[in-house]
């Protein structure tokens, strides 16, 4: 089949793909060898059906190559949904994988005198500055985010900014790096996303593998 029309499913790198990866294989598709070789370049990979491609990619990327229709079907967390907001993204199922929290971070040792209550603006270092700027602007803060892919547990000890917003799940990174948990902004798991479009030109297909995944899911609950 012409690589074109192949169904392109896009996963994400890092640490929630050892979570992914074995619903993928329940749902029926197993990559290629070469998807498990860390030292591959590849990042286009075939599968056991002919007419399935996996690409792997980072996670916010995922639901870019979905909502532009360059993947058809994914894995993104809400954390990537909520701050991209994609009208043509489609997430019909919760796949209870990659739980963890969005959350407000602060130094333990900030000063007494830095009350929250009292702020106007506050500077937050954070990958989330869409989901940051909306959370404050509830309450009437305005929120300046310096955006940062990783290591932001760093900015605050380094004078970048006051608080962080940032992924939490056992808490270790805050801790080893003399901050706190405040405020959970969200409760985060991944989802499994679709392309709008493509429910219209592939229906049965991605109807089909959404079921597929919706029965692992299932039997995993039931477990
Ligand atoms: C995430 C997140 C935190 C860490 C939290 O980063 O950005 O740094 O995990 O996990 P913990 O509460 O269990 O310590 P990840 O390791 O996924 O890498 P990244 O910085 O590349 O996103």
């Amino acid at each position: 089949m012409p690589s074109q029309d192949k169904l392109v499913i896009a996963l994400p790198k890092g640490r929630i793909l050892d979570e992914a990866l074995p619903l993928v294989r329940a749902a029926g598709i197993e990559p290629e060898p070469a998807f498990e070789d860390p030292h591959t370049r590849l990042l286009r990979f075939a599968t056991n059906h002919p007419s399935i491609d996996i690409i792997r990619v980072r996670s916010f990327d995922v639901a870019t190559f979905v909502a532009f229709g360059a993947a058809h079907l994914g894995i993104a967390g809400n954390d990537v949904l909520m701050e991209f907001d994609y009208s043509e993204l489609y997430a019909p199922l919760d796949l209870g994988i990659g739980r963890c929290r969005l959350s407000v971070a602060e130094p333990d040792d900030i000063a007494a005198t830095d009350d929250p209550g009292q702020w106007s603006h506050v500077r937050i270092a954070t990958k989330y500055p869409e989901v940051t700027k909306r959370h404050f602007a509830q309450r009437g803060v305005q929120a300046e985010c310096v955006k940062l892919n990783g290591a932001m547990e760093l900015a605050p000890s380094l004078g970048l900014c006051s608080r962080i917003v940032d992924l939490v799940s056992s808490g270790a990174t805050l801790r080893a790096n003399g901050l706190k948990e405040v405020e959970v902004l969200a409760q985060i798991s991944s989802r499994l996303i679709v392309n709008r479009p493509a429910l219209k030109t592939r229906p049965g297909e991605l109807t089909g593998w959404i079921e597929a995944f919706r029965r692992v899911v299932g039997e995993g609950a039931a477990r």
